[in-house]
């Protein structure tokens, strides 16, 4: 279990598996600029059985609020041990729970247990262009955006660009030793 100070994230268990695929199946769930999620749901819940959505290129964790209330889906993605890099991925699934800060806390949650506890040095995410909300949340917590995949993924009858930022640890606890100071 992780916590951070609005959400939770924890493992997947059996029976969080109807709710995932019928949360992540709805078209709105990935919002309308990550549409190439969209069906994600059923590899996940094949996945879930051969390994329980823990392994070294795909970790899944449910997103839950202070309450216990499962409202997303959080990942890490291509875990690179030799290189120390690893790509995340948080989602509030139902757009209503969208705007309270729980998007915020599940990246700074992952980002936390992975410079601190898994010893990496960088992080990535790759976000759709348009994507102006994940964009957003992700370069507060520090990510730098670095480059765009022109013409990346192919959804909703069309091709679109994908922004590539990176967090380093060094970055990452300068500003973590800067905050405490104030
Ligand atoms: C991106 C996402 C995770 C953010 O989660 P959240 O809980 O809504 O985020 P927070 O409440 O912590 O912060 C949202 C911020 O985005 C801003 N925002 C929301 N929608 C926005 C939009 N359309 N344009 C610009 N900014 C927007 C909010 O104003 C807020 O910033 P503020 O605190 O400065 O006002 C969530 O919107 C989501 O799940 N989106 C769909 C899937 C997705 O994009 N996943 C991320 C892949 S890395």
């Amino acid at each position: 279990m992780l916590a951070g100070a609005a959400v939770r994230l924890r493992p997947v268990k059996a029976d969080d598996l109807d709710w995932l695929v019928a949360a992540c199946g709805k078209p709105s769930a990935f919002g309308e600029f990550e549409p190439f999620f969209v069906g994600e749901a059923e590899s996940l819940k094949r996945r879930f059985e051969q390994d329980g959505l823990l392994s070294e290129d795909l970790t899944r964790f449910v997103v839950e609020d202070r309450s216990g209330r499962r409202v997303g889906l959080a990942g890490v993605d291509d875990v690179d041990l030799h290189s120390r890099v690893a790509r995340i991925t948080a989602t509030i699934l139902e757009p209503a729970e969208r705007g309270k800060g729980l998007g915020t806390d599940a990246h700074r949650v992952l980002v936390s247990y992975l410079f601190l506890h898994r010893g990496l040095l960088r992080i990535e995410a790759f976000v759709a262009a348009g994507n102006v909300a994940a964009r957003g949340v992700l370069k507060r917590l520090g990510f730098v955006e670095e480059g765009t995949l022109r013409s990346r993924v192919f959804a909703h009858g069309q091709r679109h660009d994908v922004v590539v930022l990176g967090l380093l640890y060094e970055d990452w606890s300068r500003r973590s030793v800067a905050s405490l100071a104030i």
